[in-house]
């Protein structure tokens, strides 16, 4: 909610205020945090003589911290000076070329213009019930072509410099690994340099101290980054935007620049920063059409069968899939021109039919047990070994007199170029529609080096290169509104609200190891939805890092995002077969709970076991999984509390095992929460005694029963 009091602007979420202050040539915050039910006395706030925090930061004049705005004008000089010329609630701009938040139309608008230059600089501030949107731009209201070097979306300037900085880092099988540092006196950074948002810093970042987070995320996939400085004079600034590093845009006279756009939310703790971003991508992120609709369940043949697979081989995986109750069945790489490992055929997308034995025909059997088909695809890449490089060498993205750097055997497409962004909108729409595909995993296995485009300025290309994909997804996503577009990048390499803007799922990693994935997709829930994390059961011993677990604990994990199965399901052994088709009964019959309910993430202090927990909206059913990392003899001190539920409600506690339910007793929420439930037992519960790291995993339900108001 906005209002407007004098030289005030309120923006309201449920649980936080922001308060913007207008006043002659300057506008700055007043207040950011818990939500103020009064603004009397709001004067008393600001200090006289003192700047107070500025909303965005310009070079050239006293403030000597890193600026979120670099313009050079033509004659090479940098300063710049702009002064608010107007504040009013206005419609919102969207930016152009760029994905946005949806759900509000009106913002706080403020425009500053800089006289010597005629720059204006406008920035908007949405309000949502989760938190808040800033989107800004430039326009160049001159005669003359300036260069912006840096342009953040996002300045949040705060008193005090006691925070700690908490970055989601990892790399291909590792993504999203929380880190906390303290943010001392100088600088910390949370950046991409790959070229996409990447596996190594996802753009989601927390600061935070006693009684306050605020949790940073860009509606960006490009580099990236977030920088919090805290100063001598006792403050602390974070910008966040695209990485100034490579970057440079002329602005030509009457163009306008948008930055992408900043979303930030506000908790007492970082659980509920934290809530608010997952709600608020949830709510305004995610398209719309998949806002609250449940996905299905998936079986993908990757990791059983990688390149080497027949088309009989893929319809025994694709028959035991129907059997066990999946809904979709996805036919992973190696299904087009001659692709039978990774050295050949990226943009060759039309049908490998020796091996395929015909792709439509094919999706039609398919389809005809029951499941829908879906298909992979790379579309932004080229194998140098293609009848496109050959036909077309001009498409791949490479530097004249460089040998380019391949990753994977590949390189990449230059989505700068008009005629490569028609190609791959041509071939994605040519195999939706020669296959009825009702979902596609969108891949994207390499960073980008060799930025170069002939008809492009240097520090442009990452910026360009997004836009360019952007436009393609746009004109797709519009084309086939009922395709499930999911994003892939060697994992979650590519895992933000620019993709989620398009693609309501993400999978998560390319690891898909119990164990891991506990700290991949806790890491992850920080600041996603469960409905938008990937989340397969594979065969064990785990392709990846061997470990051995049961199906069972394969599954709890699993249960943490969108419930796939990703292995050899025609060798499983009935019994298996069994078990997995009354997982995926169990799955459907909670799956609004697993995937739309609130998200709690459950945690030992000791970091003896973790886990999730996941609550309806109305708080009357909820599951949780524990994961125990490690056995030790003598564990009387495991105990687990569960955060979440209803404190004034009574709730039937069950233990789901194998297929069976059993019930432990009734309890009120305030004791399942304050209290702790001892795990003893869960050593004895998996049939993986003899392994090496197994993961012990207990799953619980509750059933509300009663309420006491
Ligand atoms: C990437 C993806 C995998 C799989 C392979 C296919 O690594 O993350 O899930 O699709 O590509 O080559």
């Amino acid at each position: 909610m906005l209002k407007n009091k004098g030289n005030y602007f309120i923006l309201s979420a449920d649980g936080s205020t922001l308060l913007l202050k207008a006043e002659g040539e300057r506008a700055e915050l007043v207040y950011f945090g818990e939500k103020l039910s009064s603004l009397a006395g709001a004067d008393l706030l600001a200090a006289a003589g003192e700047p107070g925090l500025g909303l965005f930061s310009q070079w050239g004049k006293t403030d000597f911290r890193e600026p979120s705005l670099l313009i050079r004008h033509a004659d090479g000089s940098a300063s710049s000076d702009f002064r608010l010329r107007s504040a009013r609630i206005a419609r919102r701009v969207l930016p152009e070329g760029l994905p946005a938040s949806y759900g509000e139309d009106r913002c706080v608008r403020l425009e500053f213009f800089d006289p010597a230059a005629r720059l204006a600089l406008i920035l908007q501030y949405a309000a949502y019930a989760e938190g808040f949107s800033v989107s800004a731009y430039l326009e160049n209201n001159s005669a003359e072509t300036v260069t912006i070097e840096r342009f953040a979306s996002l300045q949040l300037e705060l008193f005090g410099t006691d925070f700690s900085f908490t970055t989601f880092d990892g790399a291909w099988g590792s993504e999203r690994q929380r880190h906390t540092r303290p943010l001392v006196l100088g600088k910390c950074e949370n950046a991409s340099y790959a070229g996409s948002s990447s596996h190594f810093h996802n753009p989601l970042t927390l600061l935070s101290r006693t009684g306050e987070t605020y949790c940073v995320n860009l509606v960006y996939s490009g580099n990236h980054r977030t920088a919090a400085e805290a100063d001598c004079s006792g403050r602390t600034r974070l910008i966040a935007g695209i990485n100034p590093f490579s970057f440079s845009w002329k602005l030509s006279p009457g163009e306008k620049f948008f930055a992408p756009e900043g979303i930030v939310t506000f908790g007492a703790g970082e659980a509920d920063a934290c809530r608010n971003m997952r709600n608020l991508i949830a709510e305004h992120i995610v398209p719309k059409a998949w806002k609250m609709r449940e996905r299905p369940v998936l079986v993908n043949h990757w990791e059983g069968t990688y390149f080497s697979f027949t088309r009989e081989k893929i319809l025994s995986i694709a028959r035991a899939a129907a059997e066990v109750g999946a809904e979709l069945f996805v036919l992973d790489d190696g299904w087009f021109g001659r692709r039978d490992d990774d050295t050949s055929s990226l943009g060759d997308w039309t049908d490998y039919a020796e091996k395929t034995g015909g792709i439509a025909s094919l999706a039609e059997e398919i389809r005809g047990m029951g499941l829908k088909f879906g298909i992979w695809m790379e579309p932004e890449m080229i194998s140098p070994d293609s009848e496109l490089f050959r036909a077309h060498p001009e498409y791949c993205m490479r530097i004249p007199g460089r040998e380019p750097v391949p990753m994977r055997n590949q390189l990449m497409l230059d989505l700068t170029d008009r005629k490569v962004r028609e190609f791959i909108v041509g071939a994605v729409s040519r195999v939706i529609e020669e296959t009825g595909a009702e979902y596609v995993k969108w891949d994207y296995n390499r960073y980008m080096t060799d930025c170069f485009g002939p008809s492009v300025r240097g520090g442009e290309y990452f910026h360009r290169y997004i836009l360019g994909l952007y436009e393609i997804l746009s004109a797709l996503t519009e084309k086939f509104p009922d395709v499930l577009f999911e994003g892939c990048a060697s994992g979650g390499g590519r895992f933000d609200p620019g993709m989620l803007c398009f693609m309501p799922q993400i999978w998560t990693s390319d690891n898909t190891d119990a164990r891991e994935r506990v700290a991949i997709q806790s890491g992850t829930a920080c600041g996603y939805p469960q409905s938008t994390m990937g989340a397969h059961v594979s065969a064990s011993p785990n392709e990846q890092t061997g470990n051995r677990n049961s199906l069972e604990t394969r599954f709890h994990v699993a249960c943490g995002g969108v419930l796939g199965y990703e292995l050899d399901l025609s060798a499983c052994t009935p019994e298996e077969r069994e078990e997995i088709r009354a997982q995926i009964a169990f799955y459907k019959r909670y799956r609004s709970v697993l995937q739309f309910g609130e998200y709690f993430p459950l945690k030992d202090p000791a970091d003896k076991w973790a886990g999730y927990l996941s609550v309806s909206k109305d708080r009357s059913a909820a599951v949780a999984v524990v994961a125990v990392f490690e056995k030790r003899t003598s564990e009387a001190g495991l105990r687990a509390g569960f955060a979440g539920l209803d404190e004034k409600a009574l709730y039937r506690v069950t233990v789901r095992r194998g297929a069976k339910e059993e019930e432990l007793g009734t309890a009120s929420g305030e004791l399942l929460v304050k209290g702790k439930i001892p795990l003893c037992g869960i050593f004895a519960e998996t049939d993986e005694r003899e392994n090496s790291n197994p993961l012990y995993t207990r799953m619980y339900l509750f059933e509300r029963t009663e309420v006491r108001r």
